[in-house]
């Protein structure tokens, strides 16, 4: 009787002992990224965090891999530096509490550097320059932004995008359709729930070049302001901040950044 008791007790400490240590393993997964630094403490590996639905700037492709425009800078700027970077597909809105919470690193996904995000978060220098770009059924006479007062406008949540049709309709205006991701914004459009949509100029343009059978057209506004994407770290966090601008310095030099993009960014910034 008296060993029973023992070997019970035994049970429930070690049971105990085994929740606590799984629970407390649970917590700090979630907190730090799996990131990597070598024994003098430079960093080795960054996880970067995206919104893998952005073709051509952050996409998954055929198989499986995360790919585009800013990937490509990122893995140069990540050579030129001797990091490994690894990146994941996180989603747009979810994106901002990891790199808050530390899930990731940085976050690199079009993000435009705004007043408003700058409250909360640190920025890069800008390595990317686009504007609003506007697309709508090919038959539409939408020809500008302000012709879009009366209709309803699709837009991926909690973007530019998003802001610059609030700006015009309202902020809560029941015209604005905001959707989770730019492809399921441009479906509402295509589909007639809304009669335009509005997303960065790259990723709008491509939509309409990857699908030649279906009848839309983009349409420029000059009253759309220039907009400038940085890649963001935790508010705070300077050590990522200043190796990650180190990085993009280096690839303005060597000319890597201007090979990827197309263009200069200096020059739009100088403007
Ligand atoms: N540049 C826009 C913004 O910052 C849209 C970025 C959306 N990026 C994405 N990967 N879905 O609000």
């Amino acid at each position: 009787m008296k060993r029973l008791h023992a070997y019970l007790l035994l049970f429930v400490l070690g049971s105990l002992a085994f929740l606590l240590v799984a629970c407390g393993g649970a917590e700090e997964e979630v907190a730090e990224s799996e990131g990597a630094e070598s024994e003098d403490g430079e960093i080795t590996k960054l996880v970067a965090g995206t919104d893998a639905t952005y073709a051509p700037m952050e996409y998954i492709d055929e198989d499986g891999e995360i790919v585009g425009i800013n990937i490509d800078i990122v893995d140069a700027l990540a050579e030129e530096l001797g990091i490994e970077v690894e990146y994941r597909n996180i989603g747009w809105e979810p994106l901002f509490p990891a790199v808050d919470n530390g899930e990731v690193d940085f976050a690199v996904s079009s993000i435009t550097i705004t007043e408003e995000r700058q409250k909360e978060f640190d920025f890069t220098d800008p390595y990317y320059v686009a504007n609003q770009l506007i697309l709508v059924p090919e038959d539409s006479n939408v020809e500008g932004f302000q012709d879009l007062k009366d209709l309803r406008v699709a837009v991926q949540i909690s973007t530019t995008g998003h802001e610059v049709v609030q700006k015009l309709l309202g902020e809560t205006s029941p015209q604005i359709l905001a959707a989770e991701t730019m492809p399921l914004a441009i479906s509402e459009m295509i589909n007639g729930n809304a009669d335009a949509a509005v997303g960065d100029n790259a990723t709008v343009h491509e939509y309409m070049v990857s699908n030649p059978d279906v009848a839309v057209k983009t349409i420029e506004d000059d009253e759309f302001e220039k907009e400038f994407y940085g890649l963001m770290v935790k508010k705070g966090n300077t050590k990522v901040l200043d190796l990650l601008n180190e990085g993009i310095q280096l690839i303005k030099e060597n000319g890597k950044l201007e090979a990827i993009s197309g263009f200069d960014i200096n020059e739009h910034l100088d403007e």
